[in-house]
């Protein structure tokens, strides 16, 4: 299979990864659209807007299938996409609430989760947790891990502040939606202030069991040809794809 996969500039890489590590697909096309990063702070509409121009990019390359890496995308644009593209678009949130229903059956577990300040506002994880069940929800935008990541701080710190900022009044939960394409770069910081207790859910990981699950898609491709595009400085995200993508 050929599949599209879209994010608003490099974060989705983390996605890919998971795609890579797990050798679903013979080839990859991913479209970053660094020139107008970060979608997070952005209102509905223009996220909308920038989601169905990106359809327009992937119109020159016949894909099977798009992955929409980015959570900020997947809370507002979805069902757009999904009603002007010609294939199957998937998106992060739903596999994240599966993979989070798959590792947690305790309604009353303290469950956390994060994300740009689009994606929380958006209620979209809350919502659909609340459907299921869950009760024990706290919400949390954490905006400014994006732009560390993208600084390359995944320890330290700087980012030990920044935690303390926006997790000083929170218990420990018992699992973290890891609800942003950057998060999974500082994941063993954020298990790591909370003395590695909760299970952690990261997009990437969740899609791939949930293309398993829900399209029949599983481990097959010898190997995957990667091709990286993006609507600004495109030998940039090539770099930050060589460190990301290196082991
Ligand atoms: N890709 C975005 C997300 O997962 C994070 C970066 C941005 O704000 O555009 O929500």
């Amino acid at each position: 299979m050929k599949i599209g996969v879209f994010d608003s500039g490099a974060g989705g890489l983390s996605v890919v990864k998971s795609l890579l590590d797990h050798h679903l697909f013979e080839e990859i096309i991913y479209y970053g659209d660094t020139a107008r990063v970060p979608y997070g702070p952005k209102d509905a509409n223009t996220v909308i807007r920038y989601a169905l121009e990106a359809l327009e990019f992937f119109n020159n390359f016949n894909i099977d299938l798009l992955i929409t890496a980015c959570n900020t995308v997947s809370a507002y644009a979805i069902t757009e996409m999904q009603g002007k593209a010609s294939y199957p678009v998937v998106g992060v949130i739903e596999p994240g609430i599966k993979a989070l229903e798959n590792s947690l059956t305790d309604k009353d577990a303290p469950i956390l989760i994060i994300g740009t300040r689009a994606t929380i506002a958006s209620k979209r994880y809350q919502d659909a947790l609340e459907l299921l069940g869950y009760q024990n929800l706290t919400a949390r935008q954490t905006g400014l891990f994006v732009s560390m990541v993208e600084e390359g701080i995944f320890e330290g710190s700087l980012l030990y502040e920044t935690m303390e900022h926006y997790f000083k009044e929170i218990d420990t939960p018992q699992a973290i939606i890891l609800g942003c394409t950057h998060f999974p770069l500082i994941s063993d910081a954020i298990r790591g202030y909370f003395d590695d207790k909760p299970t952690l859910i990261h997009s990437g990981e969740a899609i791939v069991e949930y293309l398993e699950e829900t399209h029949g898609i599983r481990e097959k491709a010898e190997e995957t040809k990667l091709s990286i595009y993006a609507s600004d400085n495109v030998e940039g995200l090539r770099a930050i794809a060589k460190r990301w993508l290196k082991d």
